[in-house]
């Protein structure tokens, strides 16, 4: 009966079965790494269209000559803020009693300047191949007549209506 027992497994891995194990290993390193990288980048400052934030943090009281339309809800107002969104203007759109979108003003097709939406409901505009971005969030409604267009980038913005003064973090 001796010769009936086969053994199950051998101890001794062939050659082919520890290249086999190793480049498991290595995959299962690989793939820790890059979880590992892709946790770290939830992490890390990036604006809802996905821009990256350098944390800068400013207060602009909404009764600062410039901004006065922000007053009221649908007015719109161009700000430029020296050493952020590369000393470009930003759009900012008073969109409820309490809550504000800001974005760049350069349209990203080919770097125009943006349009405030013309009433309460209408998109930001860009005149030069007649993109449209919605006025909420700062994403494509509509592509221009040649190329394509991406989202605003846009920023966080907090309002503080005891002070009236609005944050933005870049
Ligand atoms: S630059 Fe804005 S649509 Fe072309």
């Amino acid at each position: 009966m001796k010769d009936d027992i086969v053994p199950q497994f051998s101890v001794i891995p062939t050659r082919r079965q520890f290249i086999s194990n190793a480049l498991q290993s290595a995959g299962i390193i690989f793939c820790a790494g890059s979880l590992a990288g892709l946790i770290q980048s939830c992490e890390s400052n990036e604006s809802p269209s996905g821009n990256s934030l350098n944390g800068t943090q400013i207060d602009f009281p909404l009764n600062t000559p410039g901004l006065e339309a922000l007053s009221k809800v649908g007015g719109a107002a161009y700000k430029n803020v020296p050493n952020q969104n590369n000393d470009k203007d930003i759009l900012i759109i008073r969109l409820t009693e309490s809550s504000f979108l800001a974005v760049t003003s350069i349209c990203s097709h080919q770097g125009c300047s943006v349009q405030p939406p013309d009433t309460e409901y209408s998109n930001i505009y860009c005149a030069c191949h007649g993109a449209e971005f919605n006025p909420e969030s700062g994403k494509v409604e509509k592509q221009p007549t040649t190329g394509s267009a991406t989202s605003l980038a846009s920023f966080p913005v907090k309002y503080n209506s005891v002070t009236n003064i609005i944050t933005i973090t870049f």
